[in-house]
């Protein structure tokens, strides 16, 4: 029989004995995430459209972390994603999920008058339908257990309208009101939920800024850091707020924005 690691002291940064869900870690913000919370000691569980998730299972273990166990759901279908949850908290009945990183997420860009019926679905699914099939069984067996840690990446765009993304903003407005009203709800249970909000952050999802040179510096002019953040600027604030240190922060929406919004 495995000996249950010691109790964490309030302060402390480390994820040694905790098992961390990551969802969408194949690239960008939610690999450096994984890796992140590898090197605090989590074992890492990781969701993903598929299996082909080698870099992010060899950053994992180039971070101190072991086999990273791989479930795989469409985002595109909460219906699917709920079941995947159910069955990941069902699977993990022995070693229990302690951290919920809810990282998936997806943009279309068009103005508000042109956006498709589709794209607008399609955005809502992955980003708050989606979140919120994986955070009910994940958090509901949380609760029950008496403790846990779910962060959600929200954006900018928590705060902010955007420019002709419509969706985008609606899902990203949504899940910080999600954010609060779990940690109002699920508290008293010991579970913090909280949520990163990412200033503007060179990965795939930001392609398109970064190719429109006009837009790319502008937006890097108006950041007082002076820079565009990388996927690895948001590992400190993921590390903090799933591990013991930020016990007592619940229902906060962190952003890591280089001191975009302080502007
Ligand atoms: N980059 C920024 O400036 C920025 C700013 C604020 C917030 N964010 C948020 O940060 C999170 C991560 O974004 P990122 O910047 O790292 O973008 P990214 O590089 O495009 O990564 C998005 C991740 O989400 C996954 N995903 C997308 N659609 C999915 C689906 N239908 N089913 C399953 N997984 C899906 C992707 O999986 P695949 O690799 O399989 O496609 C990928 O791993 C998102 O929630 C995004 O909204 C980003």
């Amino acid at each position: 029989m495995t000996q249950a690691p010691e109790p964490a002291p309030p302060s402390s940064l480390s994820l040694a004995g905790k098992t961390a869900l990551v969802t969408g870690a194949r690239r960008g913000i939610g690999a450096a995430i994984a890796a992140g919370l590898a090197a605090a000691g989590a074992e890492l569980i990781l969701m993903a459209r598929d299996a082909a998730l080698e870099d992010t299972l060899e950053a994992i273990k180039q971070n101190g972390g072991g086999q990273a166990r791989v479930i795989t759901a469409d985002f595109a279908d909460p219906a699917a994603v709920e079941a995947a949850a159910t069955e990941a908290v069902a699977a993990a009945a022995g070693r229990p999920i302690d951290i919920l990183v809810n990282n998936a997420g997806t943009i279309r860009r068009a103005p508000a008058a042109s956006t498709a019926a589709a794209d607008w679905q399609h955005v809502i699914d992955v980003n708050l339908n989606s979140t919120w099939a994986v955070t009910r069984p994940v958090g509901a067996a949380m609760v029950q257990r008496g403790g846990g840690k779910i962060i959600t990446i929200a954006s900018l765009l928590s705060f902010q309208g955007g420019i002709t993304v419509p969706a985008y903003t609606a899902s990203k407005h949504a899940v910080a009101g999600l954010t609060k009203a779990l940690a109002n709800e699920w508290g008293p249970a010991g579970v913090q939920v909280n949520a990163i909000a990412p200033g503007y952050i060179s990965t795939d999802n930001t392609t398109d800024l970064r190719a429109d040179a006009e837009r790319a510096s502008a937006i890097r002019d108006r950041i007082p850091a002076g820079r565009w953040g990388r996927p690895e600027d948001l590992v400190g604030a993921a590390v903090f707020l799933a591990s013991a240190a930020s016990d007592y922060v619940n229902g906060h929406i962190l952003a890591v924005d280089g001191g975009w919004l302080a502007r």
